[in-house]
């Protein structure tokens, strides 16, 4: 007889689906998350409805990205056996919930966001100052409390939303009376920094990214054209791997290799179009396993749906729960003792 076991503690996270997902995501989020399923019960979603409120001009890309996410996800080592993984729009009850604490969220609370003031800055391209966008956190918070989740793995990003989501619970269960919404924690684990082929943060809007689904020869083309030390101007040169892009991408893809690759680099024992062809490789080999699985999946998309299907029935049931909860504190629950 073993111990008598704990429940186990609740994690909820989710990604727009806004295209495939690139290496930059795989070891910033996914790693992370993969790992988690081993200690934690695990609620992964691709939060469609949130990709809506800001790209709702061009909504045609959003269910096709969100199949490719969602076949990362899976490609990735996120295990629907395991784990719910689900998409946010086929919970209605998220949407439901989002609007009951809407009513107890302040505008005030959303306008001195400041990850809200810097997209609308910096997103010129999309017209968001739609009343959607502005509540964008209050349904990130429904998200998470649908689930009661008690940690959240998000970037640092997402704080400002975290804590936005633990003002909300405190102001609802403090007018209700009760403490039915779970406050939830944000859960930051430090990751490597992973910058794209032109030393920039690795982003879509870039154009600096290498994705999981790249194919072989693409990953060739995309690793040639990083900018490396920019001091190791001839080949004879003494390179400085510590500046270089390309190394930091061997201490996080093939660590074993960063010793010999920081000594040739150093006594130029090889220039960087050797060392460039040898990370390419490397990557190629790393990325084969979820090139196969997706290959997989894509020849068998009545698996997706099952994926997709089971992981929405059981995002439903414990959703569907705390949303009869919540209508019922206030005053939205059922009329009749029957
Ligand atoms: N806002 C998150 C992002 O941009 C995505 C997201 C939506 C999310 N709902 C969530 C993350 C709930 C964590 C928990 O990446
Ligand atoms: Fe970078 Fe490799 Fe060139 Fe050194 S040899 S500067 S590590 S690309």
């Amino acid at each position: 007889m073993g111990e008598p076991t704990q429940p186990r503690q609740r994690i909820l996270s989710g990604m727009r689906p806004t295209g495939r997902l690139h290496l930059g995501n795989l070891v910033g989020a996914l790693w992370n998350w993969r790992m988690l399923q081993d200690t934690y019960d695990c609620f992964f979603m691709i939060a469609d409805y949130h990709a809506l409120m800001s790209d709702y001009e061009k909504p045609a890309g959003i269910a096709p990205s969100a199949r490719e996410v969602l076949i990362d996800f899976i490609s990735c080592g996120l295990d629907p056996e395991r784990s719910v993984i689900f998409r946010q729009s086929d919970v209605p009850e998220h949407a439901e919930l989002h609007l009951i604490l809407s009513c107890y969220t302040p505008i005030s609370w959303l306008e001195r966001n400041p990850t809200y003031k810097e997209q609308l800055q910096q997103l010129t391209a999309k017209d968001i100052r739609n009343y959607a966008f502005l509540g964008y956190p209050v349904l990130q918070a429904s998200d998470i409390v649908i689930y009661k989740a008690n940690l959240v793995p998000v970037g640092e990003d997402q704080l400002p939303h975290l804590e936005l989501t633990r003002e909300v619970v405190r102001r609802f269960n403090a007018l209700v009376g009760r403490e039915v919404l779970v406050e939830p924690q944000a859960k930051l684990t430090a990751s490597p920094r992973l910058l794209g082929t032109d030393r920039r943060k690795m982003s879509k809007s870039y154009g600096n990214q290498i994705d999981v689904a790249d194919d072989p020869d693409t990953i060739r083309k995309k690793v040639m054209s990083m900018i490396t030390d920019p001091l190791r101007i001839r080949r004879g040169d003494p390179g400085h791997p510590e500046d270089c892009n390309v190394c930091q991408y061997f201490k996080i893809f093939c660590p074993a290799d960063q010793e010999t690759v920081t000594d040739k680099c150093r006594h130029a024992k090889w220039g960087c179009t050797d060392c460039k062809k040898y990370l390419a490789e490397i990557l190629i080999a790393f990325l084969a396993e979820p090139r196969d699985k997706r290959a997989e999946l894509e020849a068998h998309p009545e698996r997706l749906k099952e994926i997709l299907a089971d992981g929405a029935g059981k995002a439903q049931a414990v959703a569907r729960a705390t949303l009869e909860e919540v209508k019922g504190l206030t005053g939205l629950g059922q009329m009749f003792n029957d």
